[in-house]
């Protein structure tokens, strides 16, 4: 990799930043399709976001990504936001246009659905039933990715229900609310099973789930990417069910940006992945 005068810029806003994976991955990229170019981390205070992303263009940066706690709030201070980012009401990915005008978009939902294709081929998400556990953020950009590949009907469990029930109405008719203390009992006719909530990351207490009631040929899927193999998917595995963990979705996410800041459609290779583990 070489990083010229006319070098390409981009890089990853946060607060904090350095948990951030994203340098690790789009570095691995420019350095495999020999591109001219820099991914850079980019602690951002919250107070100064809204400069932070006006100064983009003047530094010649051709976009960044938003992580945690930047995402929601980068809606107002944009010039221009795409559907799938006002419907999440989340932006993980700007583009520097030619004018210097900024657009807001959100990929973490073709990110999740990408992901999803690679690791289960053998699931048709066309009229399938499935089951959000979780009514964060991540929740949001899934929800919205699973209705859009033709999921008909996606069962929503949180702990607090009012969070449940805005991500419902945000979703009409295609979401139904399941009350916490009854999760387990409403798993029978699930070809889809999504853990979105941070339990089972390292530090975390498990997923409290049992999956007795969920049918042996369910995809179970899970957010969480550190640890790989999270309690839950390796329960899910022990009994049975085709299981995809969480990594390939951080990974798929990046690409269309990767594409737009540096003219490239890149791949997610099992090399990729290894290297984004290692770090
Ligand atoms: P993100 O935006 O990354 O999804 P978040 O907005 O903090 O993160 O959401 C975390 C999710 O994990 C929420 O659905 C949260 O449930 P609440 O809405 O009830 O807070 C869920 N969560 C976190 N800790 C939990 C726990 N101990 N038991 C059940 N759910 C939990």
């Amino acid at each position: 990799m070489t990083i010229s005068g006319k070098a390409k810029l981009a890089g990853v806003m946060g607060w904090p930043v350095g948990h951030s994976r994203s340098p690790r991955l789009h570095g691995f990229w420019l350095e495999q399709y020999d591109i001219d170019g820099a991914y850079v981390p980019m602690a951002v205070r919250p107070e100064h976001l809204q400069a932070a992303l006006r100064a983009l263009p003047k530094l010649g940066f051709r976009g960044c990504n938003l992580t945690v706690p930047h995402k929601e709030a980068a809606i107002p201070l944009l010039d221009r936001i795409d559907d799938a980012a006002r419907h999440i009401g989340a932006v993980n990915t700007v583009i520097v246009e030619a004018d210097g005008t900024l657009t807001g978009r959100n990929t973490d939902a073709p990110g999740f659905i990408a992901n999803l294709r690679q690791g289960a081929p053998g699931l048709t998400l066309d009229g399938a039933t499935a089951m959000v556990i979780g009514a964060g953020g991540a929740a949001r950009g899934i929800v919205a990715g699973l209705i859009e590949a033709g999921v008909v009907e996606i069962k929503l469990a949180n702990r607090s229900p009012e969070k449940a029930s805005a991500i419902a109405h945000g979703f009409e008719p295609y979401v139904v609310t399941v009350p916490w203390d009854e999760r387990a009992d409403r798993m029978d006719d699930l070809d889809l099973l999504v853990n979105t909530t941070s339990l089972g990351m390292t530090g975390q207490p498990p997923l409290d789930l049992p999956l007795d009631g969920l049918p042996r040929k369910a995809v179970v899927t899970d957010a969480v990417y550190a640890p790989l193999e999270t309690d839950l998917l390796a329960r899910a595995r022990a009994r049975g069910n085709p299981v995809v963990d969480g990594l390939g979705m951080l990974l798929h996410q990046a690409v269309p940006g990767f594409a737009a800041w540096f003219g490239v459609e890149p791949e997610v290779t099992e090399e990729l992945r290894r290297h984004v583990l290692g770090a």
